[in-house]
Protein backbone atom coordinates (compact mmCIF):
# COMPACT_ATOMS: atom_id res chain seq x y z
CA UNK A 1 0.00 0.00 0.00
CA UNK A 2 1.10 3.76 -0.97
CA UNK A 3 -0.22 6.65 1.05
CA UNK A 4 1.09 9.89 -0.11
CA UNK A 5 -0.17 12.63 2.53
CA UNK A 6 0.38 16.00 2.24
CA UNK A 7 1.19 17.95 5.84
CA UNK A 8 -0.20 21.52 5.61
CA UNK A 9 0.67 22.15 9.01
CA UNK A 10 3.84 21.99 8.07
CA UNK A 11 4.33 25.40 5.44
CA UNK A 12 6.47 27.21 4.20
CA UNK A 13 8.14 23.83 2.74
CA UNK A 14 5.23 21.56 2.02
CA UNK A 15 6.54 18.21 3.56
CA UNK A 16 5.69 15.22 1.91
CA UNK A 17 5.41 11.96 3.28
CA UNK A 18 5.07 8.20 1.55
CA UNK A 19 4.13 5.42 3.46
CA UNK A 20 4.97 1.86 2.46
CA UNK A 21 5.99 -1.45 4.47
CA UNK A 22 7.08 0.18 7.30
CA UNK A 23 9.60 3.14 5.38
CA UNK A 24 8.22 6.42 5.35
CA UNK A 25 9.73 8.51 3.05
CA UNK A 26 9.98 12.84 4.01
CA UNK A 27 11.07 14.57 0.69
CA UNK A 28 10.60 18.22 0.09
CA UNK A 29 8.25 18.57 -3.11
CA UNK A 30 10.41 21.71 -3.64
CA UNK A 31 13.79 20.71 -6.21
CA UNK A 32 13.48 24.76 -6.40
CA UNK A 33 15.09 25.01 -2.77
CA UNK A 34 17.94 22.35 -3.47
CA UNK A 35 18.34 23.95 -7.30
CA UNK A 36 19.15 27.58 -5.32
CA UNK A 37 21.38 25.70 -2.37
CA UNK A 38 23.93 24.67 -4.71
CA UNK A 39 23.97 27.31 -6.88
CA UNK A 40 24.64 29.37 -4.52
CA UNK A 41 27.39 27.61 -2.52
CA UNK A 42 28.63 26.86 -6.65
CA UNK A 43 29.43 30.92 -7.48
CA UNK A 44 30.40 32.02 -3.93
CA UNK A 45 33.87 33.21 -3.93
CA UNK A 46 35.27 29.98 -2.08
CA UNK A 47 32.64 27.38 -4.13
CA UNK A 48 31.48 25.32 -1.13
CA UNK A 49 28.64 22.46 -0.85
CA UNK A 50 26.85 20.51 1.80
CA UNK A 51 28.53 17.48 2.79
CA UNK A 52 24.75 15.71 2.43
CA UNK A 53 25.22 15.56 -1.07
CA UNK A 54 28.14 13.05 -0.87
CA UNK A 55 25.14 10.47 -0.40
CA UNK A 56 23.88 9.43 -2.94
CA UNK A 57 23.37 5.64 -3.39
CA UNK A 58 26.77 4.81 -4.94
CA UNK A 59 28.18 7.68 -2.52
CA UNK A 60 26.65 5.90 0.90
CA UNK A 61 28.33 2.51 -0.74
CA UNK A 62 31.86 4.34 -0.98
CA UNK A 63 31.48 5.31 2.70
CA UNK A 64 30.68 1.96 3.90
CA UNK A 65 33.94 0.84 1.48
CA UNK A 66 36.04 3.65 3.51
CA UNK A 67 35.03 2.14 6.74
CA UNK A 68 37.38 -0.96 6.34
CA UNK A 69 40.24 1.07 5.19
CA UNK A 70 43.39 0.25 7.14
CA UNK A 71 44.00 4.07 7.70
CA UNK A 72 40.05 5.17 8.26
CA UNK A 73 40.61 4.54 12.25
CA UNK A 74 36.99 6.27 13.39
CA UNK A 75 34.99 3.64 12.18
CA UNK A 76 37.15 0.32 13.65
CA UNK A 77 37.85 2.67 16.73
CA UNK A 78 34.63 3.30 17.80
CA UNK A 79 33.79 -0.34 17.39
CA UNK A 80 36.05 -1.31 19.66
CA UNK A 81 35.29 1.33 22.48
CA UNK A 82 31.34 0.00 22.00
CA UNK A 83 32.69 -3.97 22.44
CA UNK A 84 34.68 -2.97 25.38
CA UNK A 85 32.86 -1.66 27.59
CA UNK A 86 29.23 -2.74 26.09
CA UNK A 87 28.01 -3.65 29.38
CA UNK A 88 28.61 0.21 30.77
CA UNK A 89 27.29 1.39 27.74
CA UNK A 90 23.89 -0.43 27.99
CA UNK A 91 23.22 -0.19 31.72
CA UNK A 92 23.58 3.57 31.12
CA UNK A 93 21.68 4.00 27.93
CA UNK A 94 19.36 1.64 29.02
CA UNK A 95 17.18 -1.03 27.85
CA UNK A 96 14.12 -1.14 26.17
CA UNK A 97 14.46 2.00 24.07
CA UNK A 98 12.91 3.65 20.71
CA UNK A 99 16.27 3.58 18.95
CA UNK A 100 16.53 6.57 16.77
CA UNK A 101 20.04 6.06 14.19
CA UNK A 102 20.92 9.28 12.82
CA UNK A 103 22.61 8.64 9.66
CA UNK A 104 21.76 5.14 9.33
CA UNK A 105 23.51 4.09 5.93
CA UNK A 106 23.65 0.56 6.22
CA UNK A 107 22.93 0.82 10.14
CA UNK A 108 25.41 -2.39 11.33
CA UNK A 109 26.50 0.26 14.33
CA UNK A 110 23.11 -0.14 15.63
CA UNK A 111 22.66 -3.68 14.87
CA UNK A 112 25.48 -4.29 16.83
CA UNK A 113 23.96 -2.92 19.61
CA UNK A 114 20.79 -5.25 19.22
CA UNK A 115 21.43 -7.44 21.74
CA UNK A 116 22.74 -5.52 24.53
CA UNK A 117 20.07 -2.56 24.05
CA UNK A 118 17.61 -4.65 23.39
CA UNK A 119 15.57 -1.30 21.62
CA UNK A 120 11.90 -1.76 21.41
CA UNK A 121 11.75 0.01 18.23
CA UNK A 122 14.49 0.95 15.84
CA UNK A 123 14.34 3.73 13.47
CA UNK A 124 17.24 4.29 11.22
CA UNK A 125 17.17 7.96 9.57
CA UNK A 126 18.82 8.79 6.35
CA UNK A 127 19.20 11.23 3.65
CA UNK A 128 19.85 8.50 0.96
CA UNK A 129 16.46 6.97 1.15
CA UNK A 130 17.07 4.00 -1.12
CA UNK A 131 20.66 3.02 0.21
CA UNK A 132 18.36 2.91 3.20
CA UNK A 133 15.30 1.10 2.07
CA UNK A 134 17.54 -1.48 1.03
CA UNK A 135 19.88 -1.99 4.40
CA UNK A 136 16.17 -2.02 6.25
CA UNK A 137 14.93 -4.95 4.34
CA UNK A 138 17.74 -6.67 4.89
CA UNK A 139 17.93 -5.76 8.37
CA UNK A 140 14.49 -7.40 9.06
CA UNK A 141 15.10 -10.67 8.18
CA UNK A 142 17.98 -11.21 10.45
CA UNK A 143 15.89 -9.56 13.48
CA UNK A 144 12.29 -10.10 12.78
CA UNK A 145 11.36 -9.73 16.47
CA UNK A 146 12.40 -6.02 16.23
CA UNK A 147 10.00 -3.64 15.65
CA UNK A 148 11.49 -0.79 12.65
CA UNK A 149 10.63 2.00 10.71
CA UNK A 150 12.73 3.35 8.41
CA UNK A 151 12.45 7.21 7.96
CA UNK A 152 14.37 8.95 4.49
CA UNK A 153 14.61 12.56 5.47
CA UNK A 154 16.96 14.78 6.11
CA UNK A 155 17.56 15.63 9.75
CA UNK A 156 20.28 18.29 8.83
CA UNK A 157 18.46 21.29 9.53
CA UNK A 158 15.35 19.74 11.00
CA UNK A 159 14.48 16.68 13.19
CA UNK A 160 10.82 16.68 12.67
CA UNK A 161 10.23 12.90 13.25
CA UNK A 162 6.75 11.10 11.88
CA UNK A 163 4.19 10.58 14.82
CA UNK A 164 4.76 6.75 13.95
CA UNK A 165 7.85 7.15 16.18
CA UNK A 166 7.12 5.90 19.64
CA UNK A 167 8.15 8.92 21.99
CA UNK A 168 8.85 6.67 25.06
CA UNK A 169 12.28 6.34 26.13
CA UNK A 170 13.69 7.91 22.94
CA UNK A 171 18.01 7.10 22.58
CA UNK A 172 19.33 8.98 19.76
CA UNK A 173 22.09 7.60 18.16
CA UNK A 174 24.49 9.39 16.37
CA UNK A 175 28.01 7.73 15.64
CA UNK A 176 30.56 7.65 13.84
CA UNK A 177 31.90 11.56 14.49
CA UNK A 178 29.04 12.54 12.23
CA UNK A 179 28.41 15.84 14.43
CA UNK A 180 32.11 16.78 13.23
CA UNK A 181 30.56 17.72 9.57
CA UNK A 182 28.46 20.77 11.39
CA UNK A 183 30.49 24.02 12.66
CA UNK A 184 30.69 24.32 16.44
CA UNK A 185 27.81 26.50 16.23
CA UNK A 186 25.77 24.26 14.02
CA UNK A 187 26.55 20.95 15.98
CA UNK A 188 25.17 22.95 19.67
CA UNK A 189 22.06 24.39 17.67
CA UNK A 190 21.72 20.55 16.38
CA UNK A 191 22.22 18.84 19.49
CA UNK A 192 19.52 21.40 20.63
CA UNK A 193 17.11 20.28 18.28
CA UNK A 194 17.86 16.64 19.38
CA UNK A 195 17.44 17.50 23.43
CA UNK A 196 14.08 18.95 22.13
CA UNK A 197 12.92 15.49 20.48
CA UNK A 198 14.31 13.81 23.26
CA UNK A 199 11.13 14.26 25.55
CA UNK A 200 11.44 14.04 29.53
CA UNK A 201 13.18 10.60 29.32
CA UNK A 202 15.65 10.78 25.88
CA UNK A 203 18.83 10.73 26.17
CA UNK A 204 21.72 10.99 23.18
CA UNK A 205 24.51 8.13 22.63
CA UNK A 206 26.95 9.72 20.33
CA UNK A 207 30.22 9.21 18.88
CA UNK A 208 33.22 11.53 18.98
CA UNK A 209 36.15 11.59 16.87
CA UNK A 210 39.15 13.70 19.13
CA UNK A 211 42.15 15.68 17.98
CA UNK A 212 45.40 13.71 17.25
CA UNK A 213 48.51 14.30 15.18
CA UNK A 214 47.85 16.13 11.71
CA UNK A 215 49.26 12.97 9.73
CA UNK A 216 47.31 10.29 11.17
CA UNK A 217 44.18 13.01 10.46
CA UNK A 218 45.38 13.43 6.82
CA UNK A 219 45.97 9.76 5.98
CA UNK A 220 42.49 9.00 7.30
CA UNK A 221 41.28 10.98 4.51
CA UNK A 222 43.29 10.20 1.74
CA UNK A 223 43.66 6.72 1.94
CA UNK A 224 46.48 4.79 -0.52
CA UNK A 225 44.02 3.26 -2.34
CA UNK A 226 42.05 6.00 -3.52
CA UNK A 227 38.78 5.43 -2.20
CA UNK A 228 37.98 8.52 -0.13
CA UNK A 229 38.86 10.01 -3.22
CA UNK A 230 36.73 8.30 -5.23
CA UNK A 231 33.63 9.45 -2.43
CA UNK A 232 34.77 13.27 -3.18
CA UNK A 233 34.63 13.13 -6.94
CA UNK A 234 31.49 10.98 -6.79
CA UNK A 235 29.60 14.20 -5.24
CA UNK A 236 30.27 15.85 -8.66
CA UNK A 237 28.39 13.20 -10.85
CA UNK A 238 25.61 13.39 -8.28
CA UNK A 239 25.45 17.05 -8.50
CA UNK A 240 25.22 16.46 -12.35
CA UNK A 241 22.15 14.08 -11.98
CA UNK A 242 20.61 16.52 -9.24
CA UNK A 243 21.02 20.30 -10.69
CA UNK A 244 22.26 18.99 -14.22
CA UNK A 245 25.81 20.65 -13.92
CA UNK A 246 28.17 19.19 -16.27
CA UNK A 247 30.92 18.12 -13.96
CA UNK A 248 33.71 15.81 -15.65
CA UNK A 249 35.07 13.74 -12.53
CA UNK A 250 38.21 13.58 -14.51
CA UNK A 251 38.64 17.49 -14.49
CA UNK A 252 39.26 17.63 -10.23
CA UNK A 253 41.58 15.99 -8.01
CA UNK A 254 40.80 14.78 -4.24
CA UNK A 255 42.50 17.13 -1.27
CA UNK A 256 42.03 16.55 2.20
CA UNK A 257 43.90 19.14 4.89
CA UNK A 258 44.15 19.37 8.58
CA UNK A 259 43.15 23.30 9.39
CA UNK A 260 44.97 22.80 12.88
CA UNK A 261 43.04 26.55 13.58
CA UNK A 262 39.61 25.61 13.10
CA UNK A 263 40.46 21.89 14.48
CA UNK A 264 38.79 20.11 11.14
CA UNK A 265 39.73 18.01 7.84
CA UNK A 266 39.14 19.88 5.45
CA UNK A 267 37.93 17.95 1.79
CA UNK A 268 38.32 19.89 -1.30
CA UNK A 269 37.97 19.09 -5.17
CA UNK A 270 40.48 20.97 -6.86
CA UNK A 271 40.62 22.10 -10.66
CA UNK A 272 43.06 20.43 -12.46
CA UNK A 273 43.16 22.59 -14.79
CA UNK A 274 40.87 25.88 -16.24
CA UNK A 275 37.71 24.39 -15.67
CA UNK A 276 34.01 26.24 -16.46
CA UNK A 277 30.84 24.61 -15.56
CA UNK A 278 27.61 25.14 -16.47
CA UNK A 279 24.50 24.31 -15.79
CA UNK A 280 20.65 25.21 -16.57
CA UNK A 281 20.59 28.81 -14.91
CA UNK A 282 24.57 29.37 -14.31
CA UNK A 283 28.05 28.77 -14.59
CA UNK A 284 31.54 28.67 -12.90
CA UNK A 285 34.56 29.50 -14.23
CA UNK A 286 37.29 27.84 -12.03
CA UNK A 287 41.03 28.62 -12.92
CA UNK A 288 43.54 26.13 -12.34
CA UNK A 289 44.09 24.62 -8.93
CA UNK A 290 41.04 26.84 -7.59
CA UNK A 291 38.60 24.36 -5.44
CA UNK A 292 35.51 23.56 -3.97
CA UNK A 293 34.80 22.75 -0.50
CA UNK A 294 32.74 19.99 -0.11
CA UNK A 295 33.18 18.57 3.70
CA UNK A 296 34.26 19.91 7.00
CA UNK A 297 34.85 17.04 9.75
CA UNK A 298 35.86 18.90 13.14
CA UNK A 299 37.79 17.14 16.20
CA UNK A 300 36.95 17.78 19.27
CA UNK A 301 38.57 17.92 22.92
CA UNK A 302 36.82 15.61 25.40
CA UNK A 303 36.18 19.31 27.28
CA UNK A 304 35.34 21.28 24.32
CA UNK A 305 32.83 18.83 22.90
CA UNK A 306 31.34 18.13 26.89
CA UNK A 307 30.89 21.91 26.86
CA UNK A 308 28.45 21.60 23.56
CA UNK A 309 26.52 19.02 25.33
CA UNK A 310 25.30 21.22 28.13
CA UNK A 311 25.16 24.40 25.85
CA UNK A 312 22.46 21.98 24.23
CA UNK A 313 20.72 20.77 27.66
CA UNK A 314 22.32 17.54 28.01
CA UNK A 315 23.62 16.38 31.30
CA UNK A 316 24.43 13.02 33.19
CA UNK A 317 26.94 12.43 30.91
CA UNK A 318 29.22 9.38 30.81
CA UNK A 319 32.53 9.07 28.64
CA UNK A 320 34.02 5.75 27.23
CA UNK A 321 37.25 6.19 25.07
CA UNK A 322 40.17 3.71 23.46
CA UNK A 323 43.64 3.05 24.96
CA UNK A 324 45.19 5.96 22.51
CA UNK A 325 42.51 8.38 23.28
CA UNK A 326 41.35 8.51 19.53
CA UNK A 327 37.90 8.03 19.87
CA UNK A 328 35.13 8.43 22.54
CA UNK A 329 31.34 7.46 23.24
CA UNK A 330 29.46 9.76 25.11
CA UNK A 331 26.11 8.82 26.90
CA UNK A 332 24.02 11.65 27.98
CA UNK A 333 20.69 12.16 29.12
CA UNK A 334 18.22 15.20 27.94
CA UNK A 335 17.37 17.43 31.35
C1 LIG B 1 30.45 10.27 8.08
C2 LIG B 1 30.99 12.54 8.44
C3 LIG B 1 31.73 10.88 9.99
O1 LIG B 1 33.86 12.93 8.52
O2 LIG B 1 34.88 11.07 8.91
C4 LIG B 1 34.84 9.93 5.65
C5 LIG B 1 32.70 11.21 6.34
N1 LIG B 1 34.53 11.86 4.77
N2 LIG B 1 35.85 10.18 4.83
C6 LIG B 1 33.94 11.71 8.45
C7 LIG B 1 34.00 11.00 5.61
C8 LIG B 1 35.66 11.33 4.28
C9 LIG B 1 32.78 10.94 7.80
N3 LIG B 1 31.49 11.17 8.54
Amino acid sequence: MIAKITSHHRAPSALQQTVQNGFIQLYQSDDEAIRKELAAGLTAPQAHTSPKYLYDALGSKLFAAICALPEYYPTRTEAAVFDAHLHEISRSAGRGCTLIDLGAGNCEKAARLFPALQPVQYVPVDISVEFLREAVELLRCRYPHVSMIGVGMDFSSELDLPEQVRDERRLFFYPGSSLGNYTPEEAAAFLGRVRDACGRDGGLLIGIDLVKEAALLEDAYDDAIGLTAAFNLNLLQHLNTLIGTDFNARDWRHRACFNAEQSRIEMHLEARHNVTVRWPGGERHFAAGEGIHTENSYKYTRERFLGLLERAGFGKVRTWTDARGWFMVCHASAL
